[in-house]
């Protein structure tokens, strides 16, 4: 991770063989049975699923996050690609289409869409969501006829003020764990303003199409960007006793490395070893960005800063992982004085986390921080930043203010060369890990810590 280069301090031939048309009739014959069993995922919600959805234990079924993004004031380069930012804001009459990964299940699920970094009003003119075409993440296509409005307080428009979020209202739907979802915005009017909220590392394509096109089957000719927009949460309305993990972090957790619509960051493959164990549902949400520190703004606000927001009021939010400080680390100087005070600070800032996680009930839990040896501009000559990674890797793992400590260093360190990550792990920038890496990461997490 580069220095943060913006700031903002507050931060198919010619004859068909009898043989190939019957295999096409029945590959057709095989897909309207997929989307009948998909569009089955779209119908009103029964007594019985209800009741599923209430959970063995027989309580009461809840809202728990089931995804989300970290909002972030998005930087001039992560803007709406052209034409669809003007001097005078962004997204005039258009339709912007994404899709999530969610991680619970419900019969109802809620949207949340953020103005938290907005310079003007954000006002959606319609909204929808649909499953999305084969089930996949970052396709425009969508199943034709599951497409459903999203109303807001009983209203299909909305304008989320400066600063603000807004919260759908329920819709009811059929999610399994690990389902994807689309959700397709038209702004008539745009954002009147170049300010605008984003997850620029969404390692997902969204699609751009000027008009509105909201319960189009396909948006044939949009613009694709990997990044998402508005969108920063997903609640579903889940078994009881369904609680939710939320991640804190940086690049390493916001997947850069990654495969783009694979879902394949650590927590994504976290959730994949915790779920369908007979265990009650958990959650696993990220939180992280790339570029974020623990300490300072710059590629979105500091970990303390954003965590009320983006943790703490997490609906269901019951474990919090910390893996997070290697920016900070990495862009204070290399001296021995910026890296004593470097030092000192990320370990109050680890406490300052703990006891306000604490206080909301919340078990937290801390991540050692993984090698950089070799990265530029990271690594030093003199070693300097690597001697503050060994201190706070070691204050993570003996001074027992973490619930429990995961130890991501011991696992992704190179036992000849430990200052490094092991080569098998490394993208190459000896910094961020390949999606072995981040398998071997969600591996080292032991699925007791959330039972
Ligand atoms: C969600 O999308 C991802 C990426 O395309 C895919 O690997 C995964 O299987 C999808 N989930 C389901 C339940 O189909």
């Amino acid at each position: 991770m580069p220095q943060p280069a913006y700031r903002r301090r507050r931060d198919l031939r010619s004859a068909v063989s009898p043989y190939l048309a019957a295999a096409l009739v029945m590959a057709l014959v095989a897909a309207v049975a997929v989307a009948a069993h998909a569009l089955r995922g779209l119908a009103p919600a029964e007594g019985a699923r209800a009741e599923a959805a209430a959970g063995a234990s027989g309580g009461p079924a809840q809202w728990v996050a089931a995804w989300t993004s970290m909002p972030q004031l998005t930087e001039p380069a992560n803007l709406p690609p052209p034409p669809f930012t003007r001097d005078d804001g962004v997204l005039h009459d258009a339709t912007l289409r994404q899709t999530v990964r969610l991680t619970v299940p419900g019969d109802q699920v809620r949207f949340r869409f953020s103005n938290a970094f907005g310079g003007a009003d954000l006002p959606i003119t319609r909204a929808a969501v649909a499953l999305p075409a084969g089930g996949r993440a970052g396709v425009d296509g969508i199943v034709p006829g599951s497409s459903r409005p999203l109303t807001f307080s009983g209203r299909p428009a909305t304008t989320v003020p400066v600063g603000a979020q807004v919260v759908s209202d329920p819709v009811r739907l059929d999610v399994a764990p690990g389902a994807n979802l689309t959700v397709t915005l038209y702004l008539a009017d745009g954002q009147a303003s170049t300010d605008v909220t984003s997850h620029p590392g969404s390692r997902t394509t969204s699609y751009l199409l000027a008009g509105d096109h909201t319960d189009a089957a396909a948006l044939p000719g949009a613009t694709t960007t990997d990044h998402w927009y508005f969108l920063s949460g997903i609640e579903a309305k889940a078994p009881a006793r369904t609680r939710t993990a939320v991640v804190l972090g940086d690049s390493l957790s916001d997947g850069r490395g990654s495969t783009t619509n694979g879902n394949d960051r650590w927590p994504d493959l976290l959730f994949d070893r915790l779920r369908g164990d007979g265990a009650p549902p958990v959650a696993v949400v990220n939180q992280a960005a790339g570029g974020n520190r623990v300490l300072d703004d710059g590629l979105g606000p500091n970990a303390l800063a954003h965590l009320d927001r983006d943790v703490l009021a997490v609906s269901g939010a019951r474990w919090l992982l910390v893996f997070e400080g290697v920016n900070d680390i990495g862009t204070a100087p290399a001296t021995p004085a910026a890296q004593r005070e470097t030092g000192d600070e990320l370990l109050a800032a680890y406490d300052q986390i703990v006891t306000r996680a604490h206080a909301q009930g919340i078990r937290v839990y801390g991540a050692t921080l993984t090698p950089f040896g070799g990265s530029t501009p990271y690594d030093d000559p003199a070693g300097l930043r690597e001697a503050t990674r060994q201190r706070v890797n070691d204050w993570i793992r003996t001074s027992g203010r973490f619930d429990a400590v995961v130890d991501f260093d011991a696992a992704t360190r190179d036992p000849a060369h430990p200052r490094a990550l092991l080569p098998a792990v490394d993208t190459g920038d000896h910094l961020h890990l390949n999606p072995e890496g981040y398998a071997l990461l969600a591996r080292t997490v032991p699925l007791r810590l959330f039972r």
